[in-house]
């Protein structure tokens, strides 16, 4: 009896160890959140450029979505991205984006643009530039608002 209940818990354990270990690289030390300002004004005004000559046509001018392609601010968009990282963000956008050109962004352009998105979704700046690194970027957690 002992044997099974003991069995039992160590399955458990390792069956939600997983997600877990995400979890909590997400809040280790290094985290970051996006209300610390973790890209600078310069760099979304850069963002801004590469926006206006890469995503616009099917994004829209101010973001809000066209019949071509979905929008990149507001509830429906941020709600797609919560509980994942700016990282997670940056790579839709490194591969998939512009979508009738993928691939076609160096990744400073991919990071500017996301500082853009960011500061249009009100996602306040701050001294130190948005990474290039995926690996850093995948330390901001895009943070559900508190209720
Ligand atoms: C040719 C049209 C087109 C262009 C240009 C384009 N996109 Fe998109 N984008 C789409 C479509 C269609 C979708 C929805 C399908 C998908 O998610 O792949 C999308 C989805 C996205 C998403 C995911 C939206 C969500 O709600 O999760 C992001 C982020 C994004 N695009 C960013 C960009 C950025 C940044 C650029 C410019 C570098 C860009 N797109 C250029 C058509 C486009």
């Amino acid at each position: 009896m002992k044997i099974t209940i003991a069995f039992v818990a160590i399955a458990g354990v390792a069956a939600i160890a997983p997600i877990h270990s995400t979890v909590l690289r997400a809040q280790q030390a290094g985290a970051r959140s996006l209300t610390d300002g973790v890209y600078t004004e310069a760099q979304a005004k850069r963002g801004d450029e590469v926006y206006a000559q890469n995503c616009a046509s099917c994004h829209g001018a101010t973001l809000t979505g066209t019949e071509m392609a979905p929008p990149l601010t507001g509830t429906e968009f941020k709600a797609n991205w919560y509980d994942l990282t700016v990282g997670d963000l940056a790579d839709k956008i490194r591969l998939a984006m512009p979508a009738d050109d993928p691939g076609s962004l160096k990744k400073e352009q991919v990071a500017d643009v996301v500082a853009y998105i960011l500061g249009v979704s009100k996602y306040p700046a701050g001294q130190t530039e948005l990474s290039t690194d995926t690996d850093v970027l995948k330390q901001i957690k895009i943070e559900r608002p508190k209720p």
